[in-house]
């Protein structure tokens, strides 16, 4: 990657076109163009099986891509690893790989990455800057950041998976159904954080299978179906029903996959 110019601040900071992901025989993501832009909550949605955890994997380099272009900030990359993606600063937090229970707040948040002072760890200085991250984010619930993870409630879980993507200076960070598992007031903490971090200047990519969360946080909305991009447009110009439409057939009026339109990418943003 060579210096260059400062990026146009319409450049998607990730975008991808023409991504085809098979596992062994099966198809399961089909020429699929996505993007997600700073300052912005980009909700990722779709059926079950859709292939929305699989479209994040490949982004966060736990599958390699089979054929397709990688942007990041408008420049071709290669992201073989999630190594490789946390390197560009995209941090993902997992649908399916959760926090290690048996480890406290701070071990988690630096689970690999830990600082060091010569051969020792340097808990000092990793104590502070989770507690830090924690208050940064307005996060006031969690008691100790050396409390161990098992003892926490799903919406601290949460928090402390997001402040650990905030931690490491991300510039997008993708969660995957972050809320699925909460009550009502621990989904409202968990999305005022997603707010935060959009308006932090952070791209965020949201995978929810909740319409009144996609809808109260999100910018922009990507539907996919049968592992297609059915369309990606913005909040603002859909409706509730439109946005179920395109996750229950892929189309909705004008909106959606080729088949009677013939446009084939549903893009409108
Ligand atoms: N490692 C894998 N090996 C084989 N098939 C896989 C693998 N991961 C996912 N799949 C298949 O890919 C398809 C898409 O799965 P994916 O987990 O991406 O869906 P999803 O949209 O995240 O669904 P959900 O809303 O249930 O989380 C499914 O048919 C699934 O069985
Ligand atoms: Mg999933």
């Amino acid at each position: 990657m060579t210096a260059s110019a400062p990026p146009d601040p319409r450049t998607p900071v990730i975008e991808l076109r023409g991504l085809d992901k098979s596992f062994g025989p099966v198809q399961v993501l089909h020429d699929v163009a996505f993007s997600a832009h700073s300052g912005e909550v980009t909700a990722l949605v779709g059926d079950n099986g859709a292939g929305k955890s699989t479209l994040v994997k490949c982004v966060g380099g736990i599958h390699p891509i089979d054929a397709g272009e990688y942007l990041f900030d408008g420049v071709p990359v290669q992201v073989n690893s999630p190594r490789d993606a946390a390197a560009l600063g995209v941090e993902i937090v997992y649908q399916d790989l959760a926090l290690c229970d048996n480890l406290d707040i701070v071990q988690n948040m630096f689970l690999g990455r830990e600082k060091r002072n010569g051969l020792i760890l340097d808990e000092y200085t990793m104590e502070e800057l989770a507690a830090k991250t924690l208050a940064g984010l307005s996060v006031r619930t969690v008691k100790s950041v050396r409390q161990q993870v098992s003892s926490l409630s799903g919406g601290q879980r949460q928090t402390v998976a997001i402040a650990k993507a905030v931690l490491w200076n991300s510039k997008v960070v993708i969660l995957d159904e972050p809320t699925a598992a909460l009550g009502v007031a621990q989904t409202q903490q968990v999305l005022e954080l997603v707010r935060r971090l959009a308006d932090r200047g952070l791209a965020v990519v949201l995978i929810s299978h909740n319409m009144n969360d996609v809808f109260a946080v999100s910018d922009r909305i990507a539907a996919l179906y049968l592992g297609r991009m059915a369309a990606q447009v913005r909040t603002c110009d859909v409706t509730h029903a439109q946005v179920v439409e395109l996750i229950t057939s892929g189309r909705s009026g004008d909106l959606g996959l080729a088949g009677t339109n013939g446009n084939g990418n549903g893009a409108r943003t």
